[in-house]
This record gives C-alpha cells, structure tokens and sequence, in this order.
C-alpha cells in the first residue's frame, strides 16, 4: 500500500484495523441500549427488526393518508435537524431522506458539492463530520469512497469516549460497498409483494390460493422465506445487490441467483461469495436467464427479479477491450421475457435506470409485476421508520396508531 499522503488518507488509515474486523464484532459498537444508532452496513439488521421497522413503515403510511395523522406525525421531531451531506450525486436516495425528514417534522440542511463547503480550503472530511455534529442531531451522509461512513462511525465513537457531543451517522451509500437504507426499501417492496395483500404492491393480490391451487404454483407462500431471487446485470460493483443479498440471507431456504456476464469486473466479488457461504445461503452465478435451474430457464424459476444498472461510468480502461466484447441485450429485459416469468414475481430496480443500456426499457412500466416506481417511494416510508427508530419514537408511532387510529377506524363495526 501506498504511504497516505494528505491527512484525509490518513484519518482512513487510522481506522483501518477496524474496518477490516468481522460484521458481528462491529455491529454491537453501532448500537445503544439495544438499539441501532450508526446505520453503515445491512449486517446489522436482523429478520425481526425488518419486520418491525417494515410495521412502523405501514403505519407511517397510513396515517399520512389523514391530515390529523400527518399532525400527529410532524410533531414528534420538530426539535432534531439533520445533515444530508451527499458528495456523490442521488435523487432518490436525498430526496427521500429530505421528504421523510418532513414528514417527522425535522428540520434537514445539506452539502451536496464539496466546492461549496470549506474542504477546498484544506478541510479534511472528518473535520467537515465533527461541524455538522455541532449543529446537527444526526448525519445522513453518501460519499464515492467506500468505508467512509463506517469510519465516521468510528470518529463519532470515539468522541463520545472522550465526552464529546456526537450523533447517528446513517450510510446513504459508500463507494461500491455499501448502501444499506436501499437494502431496506428492497426488502420492505418484497414484504409488501409476499403479503398478497395489496394489488398495488403484488400482482397477485388477493389471488393467493387461486395462484397455489389452480395456477400450478402449489408451493407458494407468503412472506420472504422459501423463495428464489434473481439479480441480474452489474453485480460485482453493485452496493445496492451486497447490502441486499445480505438482508435475504436471513431468510430460510431463500435461494439467490446471480446472473451477470462472466467478466471479473461485472461478475460477483470474492468477498460477497465468501459472506454467503458463511451464511450458509444457496447460491448460483450463471451468465444468461437461459440457462437451467432445477429443470427450467432461469427466468421462468424466479420469484423475484432485481435489475441493475451497468456501472459503465466506473469503468476501467484496462477493461474497455474485454467489455466490449459482451453481448449486453443478454442483460436487458424485454417483454418478451416479462411474459416468461412468473404471474405474481415483482420486479425491481434500485434505480436510475439507463435508458441507452435499456436494462429495463419503459415498455416493461405498465406490466403489474413492475414494482420499481413504488420501490422508490416506499424509500420515503421505510427512511421515516428508521428515523423514528433511531430517535426512539417508533414506540409513540405504534402506540398512537393502535390507540387513535385503529380505534377510530373499527372495520368490525
Ligand atoms: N437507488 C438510489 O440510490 O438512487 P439515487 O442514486 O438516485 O439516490
């Protein structure tokens, strides 16, 4: 390794030994009396919470159907501030941190091009951290260098050691590593799917026992275990497919296909491989939706479909002649293939979609399988769950709901 030079590599340094620990001898540094304060890597989370945070979600949502229940929901965090400090570019990921902000009342201020903050005077970045947890009351923070937020974790930590005022750091995505709020919203778009319940969020709601009993899917059941996942496109430099494939391996016999060219650059990285098998997880790395999976093409076995973008800004030169030989249309759903798949298997993409690769071209958007604009906004419901969670509110949000809201809309009258 090269010497760092400027001291902004050598705050990273400092923290290397840390960085490089195991996820479980992290997780509990990211806690506080058993709940979660830094939110950095999806290994932190666990089945129960997701369901837990996915319920705070649902009733967020609802309430903010009621003008009372947005009242209700304003006011529970008037007094907090947040800090958006996004030096990487993003629409959704900022936009619905801001929007559920507002929803609980908080107030959000913003660094989004490091040209316009004191760093190009020779601020280092750890000092821009320690500002805005002078001001702020918690820093949401998304940055082109991977493990920045974890080690912003650390700095936070070891402040507080000393007696410092620190606050939550929450990773809005860290270079090709990590981006563990998106994992969430993936994660709460599938409960949503698997509950059969709304046709909104599943294409097969309330069609659940026709689809097991006539439609030849007998094995279907609700919920996110016993399922086959298939993720396709840029899964090596993909954060949004690592943070989420972690999440699903707490599900039991969920099953993960991965389907990419088979180029090292584009295909699943070594330590990904390595985190799954430590889990025990079933997985399968093939290069077409053609080729078989227990008897069938790929396309056709799945339960749910997540797309990626390929990440051609990150290209290599070193790349360029290798990539150009890949066949890239393999990679791009059609409707054609949407026909293939399964009636009720949601499709999804973290977005944005690149519309000259086509991965998943516009004529694929009015096909009820086509979950991704309501991904997107359920990033806006899940980021005020975890919120509310990190500032101990969650328990006022379910109290409210249970007392007021379901009291006063008793369907069993
Ligand atoms: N999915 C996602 O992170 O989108 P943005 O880059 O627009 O935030």
């Amino acid at each position: 390794m090269q010497r760092p030079k400027t001291q902004d590599e050598r705050d990273l340094v400092l923290y290397e030994s840390r960085l490089l620990r195991p996820v479980r001898m992290k997780t509990p540094e990211f806690e506080r009396n058993g709940r979660i304060r830094h939110v950095i890597f999806s290994g932190q989370f666990t089945a129960p919470f997701l369901d837990e945070l996915g319920g705070i979600a649902d009733m967020i949502r609802i309430l903010s159907k009621s003008r009372a229940g947005q009242d209700f929901l304003i006011n529970l965090l008037p007094h907090r501030r947040a800090m958006l400090y996004f030096t990487q570019p993003s629409t959704r990921t900022f936009l619905s941190f801001s929007a559920a902000c507002q929803i609980l009342g908080m107030t959000c201020n913003e660094v989004r091009d490091p040209s316009t903050s004191s760093e190009t005077k020779g601020e280092t970045r750890f000092d821009s951290i320690r500002m805005f947890s002078s001001y702020f009351d918690v820093i949401i923070m998304r940055s082109p260098i991977a493990r920045l937020a974890e080690s912003c974790a650390y700095l936070m930590n070891d402040l507080e050691l000393s007696g410092s005022r620190t606050v939550p750091i929450l990773n809005a995505g860290s270079g090709a590593d990590e981006h563990p709020t998106q994992a969430l919203l993936d994660i709460y778009t599938l409960q949503r799917s698997f509950q059969f319940d709304s046709p909104k969020d599943s294409p097969a709601a309330n069609r659940f026992d026709d689809l097991r009993e006539r439609k030849g899917y007998p094995g279907l059941t609700k919920g996110l275990a016993q399922k086959t996942y298939g993720f396709c496109g840029d899964i090596g430099r993909g954060r949004t497919v690592r943070s989420l494939a972690m999440l699903l391996a707490l599900y039991e016999n969920a099953r993960l296909v991965f389907v990419s060219p088979d180029h090292p650059t584009l295909s699943m990285r070594e330590d990904l491989r390595e985190r799954l098998v430590d889990r025990n997880v079933r997985f399968y790395e093939f290069d077409s939706f053609d080729e078989m999976l227990d008897g069938k093409p790929v396309i056709e076995q799945l339960d749910a479909l997540y797309m990626t973008r390929i990440q051609k800004e990150h290209n290599n030169p070193q790349d360029a002649a290798s990539l150009a030989g890949i066949d890239f249309s393999r990679y791009c759903l059609t409707p054609e293939m949407v026909g293939r798949m399964k009636e009720y298997a949601p499709i999804l993409h973290p977005f944005p979609r690149d519309q000259h690769f086509g991965e998943v071209p516009p004529e694929i958007d009015n096909d009820p399988r086509a979950m991704y604009f309501r991904q997107a906004r359920n990033g806006m419901w899940i980021r005020a769950a975890l919120l509310a969670h990190v500032f101990d509110v969650d328990r006022l949000i379910s109290r409210h709901f249970m007392t007021e809201y379901l009291e006063r809309h008793n369907y069993n009258d």
